[in-house]
């Protein structure tokens, strides 16, 4: 009914309200499918432990006592209707803390603004699961607000103390014999991860600085988890295999992640809150470390584990395929060696415990927004100023995502023709090649678009081009779209320069907007 309703009203603008409704309708019916039936899934693995098994557990036991254990755990996002990579992140160090890392060694990146968000039904409090307790509490506050972005990450990834601004100055003081377990959670891109502040984190970049931290010689092995869209893009053709690194994405490089116990899933957060609370891939990992022993669950079972319970019983419609990348035999290792163990699951047997819950549904990452919105939009007293008000969120955000579409639809076809630049756009590259080849050729990309998408006069934006600051101060793809990532990456596999992007792009973009979602407001610029 309130549907109905809200479909008369938006009839004024109909162009917007066409596309509300085709990606609301989209949300709307995702969550409205038949629950894929609630049986657990009965995952089985190698019912018996020989002794072999024993033996690896002591000799890891050994090589971990030998070294020190690190974590770091970054949330890539702020805003409210992003609670759950803040929500996985303050799971992830409750997680490293029972598992006996001292703070000192965990070092965490949060934007920081959910736990006392006015919008927060639970203030003080961070939950992760729809009966779970806080993970909020006692969480370090390493980096907090503008303090996460990349500069600060990769200091503290490389140690480097006089490079940090800001925050608690906490690095990764790692040595030779030390290993390393870094947590990611966001919105990403192919190619990018998300940043509150900006700029986005590259693929490139990212492996880049963890080959300079492994010539550093500061550490004897690395385990990356990372859960964002396409994450599979940021390793895939990029990371090598002899740096003993060991990373597992939640989706591969051509497809969505997922967010979980979203409003209308089973199963639901609780019913005041109106945001996802965890992400698939995150809570996967995290519900699987919090009951078992970790001395004897090795990388590779929790890898297969995860893998299963995102796969959403194999049918990958709101799920993705969990990948893994880099020194594959890293993966023989126990979960211990990197995250401690809990004592209380000391006598956790296996093979009994290893049937997690399978999810019936979950809310695609780039959808996850669109929900918080509407689900705010619902309660709302019909007629009331809020109302009004919230229905002007959910148009502008759908206003952003049209003329984000749009324009990059339109700039593939100035660039290719109207044939050939859809193909060309949606290209995906073989298994194993990166995304692009020139990477810098991508970040120009990314960079005219930011200042097209800018509300600057037109003819001042080519001159911006020539700035290279402007992008701190501009607008963006948002957070919705570092989806067309690839297209940009294509424009640059096609050897489109930068200037004839920028001409064309100027061309296609002649009426920007006004809305926040395609300026500088703060909350989305990923
Ligand atoms: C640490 O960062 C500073 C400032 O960015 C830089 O000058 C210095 O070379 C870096 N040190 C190392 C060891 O990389
Ligand atoms: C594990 O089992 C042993 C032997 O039954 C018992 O003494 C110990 O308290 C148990 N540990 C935990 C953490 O439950």
């Amino acid at each position: 009914m309130a549907r109905a309703r809200l479909r008369l009203r938006l009839l004024l603008p109909p162009l917007a309200a066409l596309l509300l409704f085709a990606h609301l309708a989209v949300a709307v019916a995702r969550l409205r499918m038949e629950p894929w039936g609630e049986e657990e899934a009965n995952l089985r693995l190698p019912s018996e432990r020989g002794v072999a098994d024993d033996a690896a557990a002591e000799d890891d036991a050994a090589e971990a006592a030998e070294g020190t254990r690190w974590a770091v755990l970054i949330a890539g996002s702020n805003g409210y209707y992003n609670y759950r990579h803040q929500a996985d992140v303050c799971h992830a160090y409750q997680i490293m803390k029972r598992g006996g890392l001292k703070d000192e060694n965990i070092i965490v990146f949060m934007y920081d603004d959910i736990a006392h968000n006015p919008e927060n039904p639970r203030p003080g409090v961070i939950i992760n699961h729809p009966q779970g307790g806080d993970v909020y509490a006692g969480v370090p506050k390493d980096y907090t607000g503008k303090e996460v972005n990349v500069k600060n990450l990769f200091a503290v990834l490389l140690g480097n103390k006089t490079a940090v601004k800001g925050g608690s100055g906490k690095v990764l003081d790692s040595g030779p014999n030390d290993h390393i377990f870094i947590f990611y959670s966001d919105h990403g891109g192919p190619g990018v991860l998300g940043m509150p502040t900006y700029p986005y984190l590259y693929g490139d970049d990212l492996v880049d600085v963890l080959k300079k931290k492994h010539a550093a010689g500061t550490y004897k092995s690395l385990v990356f988890y990372l859960e964002a869209c396409e994450s599979g893009s940021i390793f895939e053709g990029l990371l090598p295999n002899d740096i003993n690194v060991y990373a597992t994405t939640a989706s591969n490089a051509d497809e969505s992640s997922w967010g979980t116990y979203c409003p209308g899933e089973y199963p639901s957060p609780p019913p005041e809150y109106d945001t996802c609370l965890g992400d698939l891939y995150s809570v996967a990992w995290m519900e699987d470390s919090d009951v078992h022993n970790l001395r004897t669950e090795s990388l590779k079972q929790q890898y297969n584990l995860v893998k299963e319970r995102t796969s959403v019983q194999h049918t990958y419609y709101s799920g993705s395929h969990v990948m893994e990348y880099g020194s594959l035999e890293l993966n023989a290792h126990h979960v211990f060696m990197y995250m401690g163990s809990n004592p209380a699951n000391d006598n956790a047997t296996f093979v009994e415990d290893n049937s997690l819950p399978s999810f019936s549904r979950s809310v695609n990452q780039r959808d996850a927004d669109l929900v918080y919105f509407w689900q705010k939009y619902r309660k709302l007293a019909e007629s009331s100023p809020e109302k009004n008000e919230a229905r002007k969120q959910l148009l502008e955000m759908m206003t952003h995502r049209s003329h984000v579409d749009n324009s990059v639809e339109l700039i593939g076809n100035l660039l290719f023709g109207s044939e050939e630049g859809p193909r060309v756009l949606k290209a995906v590259r073989a298994t194993g090649e990166p995304l692009v080849d020139d990477w810098s050729c991508l970040k120009s990309m990314t960079l005219v678009w930011d200042i097209l998408s800018c509300n600057s006069l037109p003819n001042m934006r080519l001159h911006f081009l020539q700035v290279r600051t402007f992008e701190a101060q501009c607008g963006s793809l948002a957070q919705y779209g570092m989806k067309h990532m690839r297209s940009f990456a294509n424009i640059c596999n096609a050897d489109i320069s930068a200037e004839a992007m920028a001409k064309v792009a100027t061309q296609a973009c002649t009426s920007i907007p006004s809305n926040p979602w395609s300026s500088t407001h703060r909350g989305f610029s990923a």
